[in-house]
């Protein structure tokens, strides 16, 4: 097969290609990918030499239809992710997201070829504290800041091309990942880099946001299982049990740095920001077989942690500059 896997120099797409190229040897892979901030070729230099790399805009017609073209399937990763740049600059937001997936649909339109669309549960908005219910497929969408606006938008751009062109195309709407190759800005990473770096981690607000953290590697293998099995014009979404508050997350990662739990800083919330994410993955299991299998949150934390520790060159030369953004904002 002749995979093209969009923003696959990004957190997701990177461990992506490099578990399906583990996976499935015989996959012929093509990268694009914008290189922006968030885009990085040393995430791929451990398979440089198995893969094309484009360095191109999912925006660019001309480009994606010449890559579509030569190719049986797209899984579309790229877009802008970061929630704090979206409200902070919505713009570039609407430009990946929304064209970018728009040019992406088109190409695949035109020439017939099997697309799955990566998405976020977002879109969904958040579920109160309190609430027992979990995201599912039919949850109306109701999203709450630029990035999960446009993410909303281009689901039901891919929703609409299916109905009405017939385009194979498959979502998914997965809940927060973690693991190695998250940028610096992500809150995970910051945390653990902040430590390696003498800076104190910062919490938005008193932290009682709740995430369904899953192990990027989970959700890849999701795809695949979609990307492979899953039925045209669904929406599947990912999720592993794995609902915490972002203060329990704090500490864990300071516990698990040997560090005091309680010695980070309170810092001005984010605008809007979600209370809590819960993800019902029961279609995923039932139907196409997948479960997670880093169900021990605590021990791929750790794992995470000792990535970044070993891995240094790959996130200095980003920290320094995350940071000043950051203090910028009061954060
Ligand atoms: N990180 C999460 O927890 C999470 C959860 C659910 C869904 N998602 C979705 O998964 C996908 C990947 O997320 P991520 O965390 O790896 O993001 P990321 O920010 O780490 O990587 C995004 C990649 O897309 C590339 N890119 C951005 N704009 C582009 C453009 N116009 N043309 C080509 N490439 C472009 C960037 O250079 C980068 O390599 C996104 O669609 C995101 O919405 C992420």
């Amino acid at each position: 097969m002749r995979l093209l896997v969009t923003g696959g120099a990004g957190f997701i797409g990177a461990n992506f290609v490099h578990d399906a190229l583990r996976s499935h040897p015989d996959v012929d892979v093509t990268v694009l990918d914008a290189f922006t901030y968030a885009g990085s070729r040393e995430s791929l230099t451990p398979v440089a030499d198995d893969i094309r790399l484009v360095h191109g805009d999912i925006a660019d017609a001309g480009l994606v239809d010449e890559l579509v073209a030569g190719s049986d399937a797209v899984v579309h990763f790229a877009a802008e992710t970061h929630v704090d740049n979206a409200l902070a600059d919505p713009e570039p937001f609407l430009r990946a997201n929304v064209i970018g997936t728009f040019t992406i649909l088109e190409a695949v339109r035109r020439h017939g070829v099997r697309l799955h669309h990566v998405s976020t549960d977002e879109v969904y908005g958040d579920l109160e504290l309190d609430d027992p219910a979990r995201f599912t497929d039919a949850t109306p969408y109701n999203p709450s800041s630029p990035y999960s606006a446009t993410k909303a938008a281009a689901d039901l751009l891919v929703r609409s091309w299916v109905r009405s062109y017939g385009v194979r195309a498959t979502i998914s709407n997965c809940s927060n990942n973690y693991g190695p190759y998250q940028h610096v800005e992500k809150f995970i990473p910051r945390q653990i880099t902040n430590v390696l770096t003498g800076r104190r981690p910062k919490l938005y607000g008193a932290g009682a946001n709740v995430r369904d953290w899953i192990h990027v590697t989970d959700h890849n293998r999701a795809v695949w299982r979609i990307l492979a099995d899953g039925d045209i014009g669904r929406t599947y979404l990912i999720g592993a049990d794995g609902e915490r508050d972002n203060l329990t997350v704090m500490r864990t990662v300071l516990r698990l740095m040997d560090r005091d739990p309680d010695d980070f800083d309170h810092v001005t919330d984010r605008a809007g920001h979600d209370m809590r994410y819960a993800i019902d993955p029961s279609p995923l299991r039932d139907e196409l077989g997948w479960t997670p299998q880093h169900v021990d949150f605590e021990a791929g934390l750790a794992d995470t942690i000792e990535w970044y520790r070993d891995n240094e060159t790959w996130w200095r030369p980003l920290k320094e500059s995350v940071e000043a953004v950051y203090a910028g904002r009061g954060q």
